[in-house]
């Protein structure tokens, strides 16, 4: 008697550790609950989910990187947008992603702003907020998605990013290895990797890099290609 309870504690014990460990996959980085927001808003909508491109995600921190933390210049009238040769010349070899592997970026979106938001409010209110901006959510031109997002700790601003792209899923934007360099602090999506997106863990290093260009700057630059 005393056996079997035992062993049924240790098995309620065992799935929920199992439980709790296939949570994290989703739950524990905002960059996967972004790409899960766009995924489950295109599907209430009829259009098929993306996959999942960690290769892509990683192109996206990579993009948000680009920014240098300034938020000035992202949106507004003297906007900035890193040049198309940045990918194959310095985000893919940062990723250690396969420059040959790179497929066409079809959309993406960009945003910026001093307080940290979830992620389902970042996508909701921050990164959509026109109709151009809906014409590139559901644009069916998409196969796969990456999202990343980056900020420090200490007051932003943070970053969010979504890059679509038309690529084979699983062909494009491979490694040599077969393993993507994480390069912290910010996290991205696709590559079961937990990350805090407001924890000091992660992204107090940025404190002293990232210089705070205004008290409330919300920005949106959303773009087709
Ligand atoms: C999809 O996102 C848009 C923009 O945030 C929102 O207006 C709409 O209600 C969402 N649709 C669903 C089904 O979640
Ligand atoms: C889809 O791709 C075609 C061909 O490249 C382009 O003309 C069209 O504007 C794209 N659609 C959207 C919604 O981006």
């Amino acid at each position: 008697m005393a056996m079997s309870q035992c062993f049924l504690l240790l098995c309620i014990f065992f799935i929920s550790a199992y439980a709790a460990k296939v949570q994290t996959k989703v739950t524990d980085n905002p960059a996967d609950q972004l790409v899960a927001a766009v995924n489950s808003n295109r599907t209430a909508n009829k259009l098929s989910s993306l996959y999942s491109n960690p290769g892509l995600g990683c192109l996206a921190l990579q993009y948000i990187k680009a920014y240098q933390g300034d938020c000035s210049v992202v949106g507004g009238s003297d906007s900035k947008k890193p040049a198309e040769s940045e990918f194959a010349e310095t985000f893919a070899p940062n990723c250690g992603v396969q420059a040959s592997s790179l497929a066409q970026i079809t959309g993406r979106f960009l945003a910026c702003q001093s307080k940290y938001a979830k992620p389902s409010e970042a996508f909701n209110d921050i990164l959509i907020r026109n109709s151009k901006s809906l014409d590139i959510l559901y644009s069916k031109n998409h196969t796969e998605v990456g999202a990343a997002v980056s900020g420090s700790d200490g007051g932003g601003p943070y970053f969010w990013c979504v890059l679509f792209s038309n690529g084979k899923p699983k062909s494009s934007f491979t490694t040599w290895t077969g393993e993507l360099k994480v390069i912290r602090p910010g996290c991205f999506s696709g590559s079961n990797d937990q990350c805090n997106g407001n924890g000091a863990n992660t992204l107090s290093q940025t404190i002293h890099l990232w210089p705070i260009t205004g008290a409330s700057i919300a920005l949106l630059y959303a773009l087709g290609v």
